[in-house]
């Protein structure tokens, strides 16, 4: 596990992307793990740049999302389908066949997640998988309580999640309560993870996660089972640790 301390989230969003981008040159066919989300936005923009300028190739990647609203179709503008497009796929020179979001809209959702699973293991598994932290310790759609070894499965979104994105929507009733997400044994089969993180708001999560017991009560803690964790941590999100990490 290596926790970087950075100063901001523009400074978060590059060295992920270096990190990422030195994985991919070295691979043809890189799997790329995506999440959506505020966290990942600087990371995104640096991966856009690098690819306009002729820094980072997308041709061959695959790429594979963490997580769906059940009952949002690709088109709605707060699906995560049109997350990505419109805030990576659509600027980089991606081949968006190889791109995966779990669909939210399947007529038989169990299905589909097994089907997704099914999808990542026979590309050979997720190489690299970016991850964003929720508030309360989720990773994913991954709440509290779930299980350390769940799979891709339907899930249903706390209050407290359902509060935090409401602010992406016209009332919080309009808010699914469900979703499709990779589940907590699926994200920990990645070869590597690289968990992102800025915002006071975050700091009281990345400490219980990072300096905690591993627990079902902070999902993200389970990454402490993870040999190859890249955690890139803003300085506000990173106020509440208290072990001496590297800066
Ligand atoms: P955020 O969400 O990036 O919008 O803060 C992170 C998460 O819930 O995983």
């Amino acid at each position: 596990m290596q926790v970087i301390i950075v100063p901001n989230k523009e400074e978060m969003g590059k060295r992920a992307a270096a990190l990422i981008a030195e994985q991919m040159r070295a691979k043809p066919q890189f799997v790329l793990g995506l999440a959506t989300g505020s966290t990942p936005l600087p990371l995104y923009q640096e991966l856009i740049r690098m690819n306009k300028a002729g820094e980072l190739d997308f041709s061959t990647a695959i790429t594979f999302n963490l997580d769906e609203y059940v009952g949002l179709p690709p088109t709605h503008d707060q699906s995560y389908r049109c997350f990505m497009n419109v805030n990576l796929f659509d600027h980089i020179n991606i081949n968006k066949a190889a791109t995966h979001v779990p669909d939210g809209m399947a007529p038989d959702p169990d299905v589909s997640c097994e089907a997704y699973e099914c999808m990542i293991e026979d590309i050979g598994g997720i190489d690299c998988q970016v991850l964003g932290i929720g508030s309360n310790g989720h990773i994913a759609f991954n709440e509290p309580g779930s299980s350390l070894a769940s799979r891709t499965r339907v899930v249903k979104l706390t209050k407290s999640t359902i509060k935090d994105n409401s602010r992406f929507f016209a009332r919080t009733e309009d808010v699914p309560t469900r979703a499709i997400s990779m589940g907590i044994g699926t994200v920990l089969e990645a070869e590597g993870i690289v968990l992102l993180a800025y915002g006071a708001n975050k700091a009281d999560a990345v400490a219980k996660a990072l300096e905690g017991p591993v627990t079902v009560s902070v999902p993200a803690s389970a990454l402490q089972l993870h040999p190859r964790v890249h955690w890139i941590i803003a300085e506000d999100a990173a106020s509440k640790l208290r072990l001496e990490w590297e800066r």
